[in-house]
């Protein structure tokens, strides 16, 4: 039996609640293990949150909280507002696990073991408002340090460094024979000029204890503790089995079977070091193979009004809130739609609105409504597809067998609105369908009795190749949707079982309830 397919999110930082931008990664990874599953691969999805560092001992102290009381509360923000999108995980990384840790610290161990991590001193100056060393390069260009680092001295301080160095030449080769390592291509690009450019060097791992208390201890020198990006990158692998049964893990995936990760989708701005270079290099220093290593989906980002969210411009949007006024469904569908993966988008009510309003209830929503109302009135809501066909059937019939393998190219490439285009196609012939037979007409005639038959069993046969198709990306209004037919989803079914003649002659049609129903907004002025 092939693998699963592993797809796996960045880990959310818990020093502040959901934004949209963590909704846009979670629901995508959910469209796309939604959809694996569709095309009949098993899935193993994770996601969780990233606990651990300075920002969150920072936040917790200024709310007057222990850390992990801190972290329990935003990260069960995060959990409920998953589990009210409707993104459906199969695992939970959350580092402040105990098999994690307990992982972390194999993981550490077994590099300072093997040479690759050393101790070493280092000095130079320290902004103590900021809690970091600063280079040159902090420098204004009159040579000093800005106000903004408040007081600097001068530190000397012992940690722990990766031999990173040592892997630089082995990751230029990987990523220029490796084309697919990375989706959309073009980012590999960033990868290089980043190690060009002095991003090659040994990277400091640990934080003293005086420094920082929330993180992972070293396990060979209790004075330190791990660095926050070498503890949460960990969790691809420790959630997934790796070392197991050295750390004692239960209730985890079988790491041989489920390694290494078909999509690790991150944001752009974590590519460029953590991801690509701290990363790989951390893999490659425990032994891992080329064959072993992740594949990265890179993502663009969500603003708004061309600038980027930010608390102090108070332009954070919050998923809760346009789940409330366009349903969970609704916003999936909008953060599918107005974005091409990698590249970014700009959050706009108009469109969300438009993409609600115009679409899902004018144009699917709408379709559903007015096809069953006809049957009910017309036929008592029962089918009957019999013998009749024209050139009008056929090409709609044309339109719904191209629909999913156009579909399944363009979701296999995380072109994920181009997958909606594509079965969108069916929706908007269904309604010139409608415009153009004129269901209404061919009531009123009773030598036209065969054709309104046919017609309308080509309207609900076409609405549940739609409701196959959106499955992953408005899960929920897809079920009410075939409800409405009267149809369920066999278990198991898969994408290559669409065929024409799902409904049976005779089938009886369920009650129509507005899919989504509109929305009035008041008019900005
Ligand atoms: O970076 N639009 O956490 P995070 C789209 N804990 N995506 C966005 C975004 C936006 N406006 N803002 C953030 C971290 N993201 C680390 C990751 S992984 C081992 C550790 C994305 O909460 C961002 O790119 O700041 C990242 O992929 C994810 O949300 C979490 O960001
Ligand atoms: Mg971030």
């Amino acid at each position: 039996m092939s693998k699963p397919y592993y797809i796996t999110t960045a880990i959310d930082y818990t020093n502040a609640p959901p934004h949209i931008g963590h909704a846009y990664e979670k629901v995508m990874a959910d469209v796309m293990a939604r959809f694996q599953r569709l095309t009949g691969r098993e899935v193993y999805f994770l996601t969780g949150v990233d606990q651990h560092g300075q920002k969150v001992q920072k936040s917790a102290d200024a709310a007057g909280l222990s850390p992990q009381a801190f972290v329990d509360g935003v990260t069960s923000k995060f959990l409920a507002l998953w589990e009210r999108l409707n993104v459906r995980y199969d695992g939970w990384a959350a580092t402040t696990d105990d098999r994690h840790k307990r992982v972390v610290q194999a993981m550490l161990q077994k590099l300072f073991d093997c040479g690759q991590l050393y101790k070493q001193t280092y000095k130079g100056h320290y902004s103590v408002r900021q809690e970091q060393f600063l280079t040159d390069k902090e420098r204004g260009p009159d040579g000093v340090f800005g106000e903004e680092w408040g007081e600097v001295i001068e530190l000397e301080e012992d940690n722990y460094y990766f031999k990173l160095s040592e892997h630089v030449e082995w990751l230029k080769g990987f990523i220029r024979s490796h084309p697919d390592f990375i989706t959309p291509a073009f980012r590999a690009n960033d990868i290089l000029n980043a190690l060009e450019s002095s991003g090659g060097q040994d990277l400091c791992v640990s934080r003293p204890l005086e420094r920082l208390t929330w993180g992972i201890p070293f396990p060979f020198d209790p004075g330190f503790v791990n660095y926050v990006w070498f503890d949460a990158l960990t969790n691809y692998i420790s959630f997934a089995g790796y070392l197991a049964d050295e750390c004692g893990n239960e209730g985890l995936p079988e790491f041989k079977r489920l390694w290494p990760a078909d999509a690790e989708v991150i944001g752009k701005d974590i590519l460029v070091p953590a991801h690509a270079i701290y990363w790989m290099t951390m893999l490659h220093a425990l032994g891992f193979s080329d064959e072993d290593m992740p594949k990265l989906v890179v993502h663009g980002w969500w603003n708004v009004k061309g600038a980027k969210m930010s608390k102090s411009l108070g332009n954070v949007i919050d998923p809760n809130v346009l789940a409330d006024a366009f349903t969970p469904d609704g916003l999936r569908y909008y953060l599918m739609r107005d974005i091409a993966t990698g590249y970014d988008s700009d959050f706009s009510e108009e469109r969300i609105i438009m993409s609600y309003n115009k679409e899902l209830a004018g144009g699917l929503g709408n379709l559903l409504n007015r096809s069953l109302n006809m049957a009910h009135k017309y036929r008592g809501g029962v089918l009957a597809p019999g013998s009749y066909d024209d050139d009008e059937n056929r090409a709609l019939r044309e339109t719904v067998a191209a629909a999913p393998t156009a579909y399944v190219s363009k979701m296999a490439a995380w072109d994920i609105h181009e997958g909606i285009a594509a079965a969108w196609k069916i929706v908007t012939h269904a309604n010139q369908f409608v415009d153009s037979t004129q269901p209404f007409k061919l009531a009123k005639d009773e030598t036209q009795a065969a054709r309104l038959d046919s017609v309308l069993y080509h309207l609900a046969e076409a609405l549940l190749h739609v409701s196959v198709l959106l499955s992953p990306i408005i899960p929920d209004a897809m079920t009410a949707l075939r409800a409405q037919i009267g149809w369920t989803l066999p278990d198991a079914f898969v994408v290559s079982d669409l065929k024409w003649g799902l409904l049976a002659d005779g089938h009886q049609l369920g009650t129509p309830v507005p899919l989504f129903p509109r929305l009035e907004f008041e008019e900005k002025a």
